[in-house]
């Protein structure tokens, strides 16, 4: 059965467009960042000393993390919202340079994939790593991208439909900052993999992106 990664910066569309193939292709979804996301907010919870690694991998070690195709679980808790926080995003660093954690994560996602290989089913997983470095045999990549400028516009507007107004120069200043710590974390950075297919998606739709992305799976099942 198939594995379908998709790779890329903050702000590519990777989550929605992954989800909406996934649904597309009957395939289970997986998104890595909630996880992440989760044991930041474990870690949150538990009054963490981001300081100290092995502290960090011990709340991550004893919380039990269960994803589904679209909720995120921690200790049996639905979490789905609440890891979308700033609060939770600014601490999400602490968990992706760990480790420790990576290692344990990297395991469910593996485990993930083959539980839902072995019901026949294929799977589309989207983060930073998973083409490179946790299913490196995958048939599928995508690293799907888009200019700086292009992404931070997409937020803004993002953020205006939510009645939010950003000032376009912050959110391009914070989501440089995102991308130097994704290219330069020394376990699972952000790297497109050699045999990964790259998609610009600067003035595409979503729509339009997502038929792409299906074309290049359909040719990679042949
Ligand atoms: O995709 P996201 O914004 O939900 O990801 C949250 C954070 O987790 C982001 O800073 C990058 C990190 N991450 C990672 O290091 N490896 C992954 N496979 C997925 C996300």
């Amino acid at each position: 059965m198939m594995v379908v990664t998709i790779d890329g910066p903050a702000g590519a569309g990777k989550s929605t467009i992954a989800k909406q193939l996934a649904i597309r292709l009957g395939f289970a979804f997986l998104d890595t960042g909630a996880m992440y996301r989760t044991v930041a907010l474990a870690g949150l919870r538990a009054n963490c000393d981001w300081n100290s690694e092995s502290q960090l991998a011990r709340i991550a070690k004893e919380s039990e993390i269960r994803v589904t195709e679209n909720h995120v679980y921690l200790n049996d808790e639905d979490v789905s919202q609440v890891i979308r926080t700033p609060e939770v995003t600014e601490v999400t660093k602490h968990s992706a340079n760990n480790r420790q954690v990576r290692l344990q994560l990297v395991e469910l996602q593996r485990s993930f994939a083959a539980e839902n290989n072995a019901n026949d089913k294929g799977v589309v997983t989207e983060g930073r790593d998973q083409g490179s470095l946790v299913f490196p045999t995958a048939r599928c990549k995508i690293y799907l991208t888009a200019t700086p400028e292009e992404r931070a516009r997409r937020r803004v507007a993002d953020f205006a439909t939510q009645g939010k107004s950003l000032s376009y120069e912050e959110v391009l200043r914070q989501q440089n900052l995102r991308d130097h710590q994704d290219e330069s974390r020394s376990l699972g950075a952000l790297i497109k993999a050699d045999d990964a297919v790259e998609v610009l998606t600067d003035g595409m739709s979503p729509d339009e992106v997502i038929e792409e992305l299906a074309l290049i799976v359909s040719k990679k099942s042949n």
